[in-house]
């Protein structure tokens, strides 16, 4: 009989990432392999034993790319790859790999790494980037998830303020869609596959995320959108992905992120469909 482990991060205390775990878990064991819950600090990163009762494979729905890269080396099947999760983990090593694949994209402008003690405030840089993408832009932190880190800078003053805040850290700056407004498109792919869609809309904020106020619904999307879902994903290599569009010009998808560890309780209870199944069944057949 063939083993799973699910690995979750330990440390982040809301249930959510159990859940989505749990899921995975249930899909396992209804495809018939045995699976187990794993914290990521449940595993020893010990770089000089060989990890004791090695799984067949491992669903990683955590960002411990140490971890998932130790498994990796160590021979056993990682789902995503510990380079994708790595990729998609960072904004802007996401968007510079989008952008070299064509994907259309929010214009954007990567932040200069800038150690804390230092500021760049008189170099110019930001000077061509409010003169570039204008205001009111989005700033977005590389690293953030459910919107909580992505900024709508409205202003100068709160454009120097974030640019100071977020030295020492990884960012980008990106055209803010106007056309985009609270609402955008999750799609959950699968092996380069659509399996589920839903629309997010948002009366309070401009960012549609569900877990920042957003709603949901189900939703047909156009031929346009299913292409450009399924060529980001194939962009950054991901075998699942959740990867979020959003309206441009009359409609135009842009792609918004990839996510390599989308959670996928929010889309099964609005479109009811488990994503975790198809993504057990992807991994059955890959492993033959
Ligand atoms: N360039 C943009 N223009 C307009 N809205 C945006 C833009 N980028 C992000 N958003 C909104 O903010 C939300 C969160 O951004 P996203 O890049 O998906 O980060 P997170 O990883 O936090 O979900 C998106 O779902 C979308 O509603
Ligand atoms: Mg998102």
């Amino acid at each position: 009989m063939l083993n799973c482990w699910v690995i979750y991060n330990g440390s982040l205390t809301s249930d959510k990432f159990k859940d989505q775990a749990q899921l995975l878990k249930e899909a396992a064991e209804r495809a018939g392999v045995q699976a187990k819950l794993k914290k990521n600090f449940e595993v020893l990163i010990d770089l000089d034993k060989v990890i004791e009762q090695r799984p067949h494979f491992v669903v990683f729905l955590d960002k411990d790319i140490l971890l998932a890269q130790f498994l990796k080396n160590a021979g056993i099947a990682v789902f995503n790859d510990p380079d994708v999760i790595e990729t998609c983990d960072n904004k802007a090593k996401q968007y510079l790999q989008l952008a070299a694949s064509g994907v259309p994209m929010p214009e954007t402008i990567i932040a200069p790494k800038v150690y804390p003690a230092f500021t760049i405030r008189d170099s110019g840089y930001y000077e061509r980037v409010l003169e570039r993408l204008g205001l009111p832009m989005i700033i977005k932190e590389g690293h953030g998830s459910f919107g909580m880190k992505v900024y709508l800078i409205e202003t100068e003053q709160q454009f120097y303020d974030k640019t100071d805040e977020l030295r020492g850290v990884d960012y980008v700056f990106q055209k803010f869609i106007a056309t985009s407004r609270g609402r955008d498109i999750r799609v959950n792919i699968v092996g380069g596959e659509i399996v589920a869609a839903m629309y997010r809309y948002s009366e309070t904020d401009f960012r549609a995320n569900i877990t920042n106020g957003g709603v949901a619904s189900e939703v047909e999307l156009t031929v346009a959108q299913q292409a450009l879902a399924i060529r980001a994903a194939e962009a950054v290599s991901a075998e699942f992905a959740g990867v979020d569009l959003l309206f441009g010009e009359n409609e135009e998808p842009l792609v918004c992120e990839v996510n390599a560890a989308a959670h996928i309780r929010n889309i099964y209870n609005v479109t009811g469909v488990n994503v975790a199944d198809a993504m057990m069944a992807y991994i059955l057949r890959k492993l033959g």
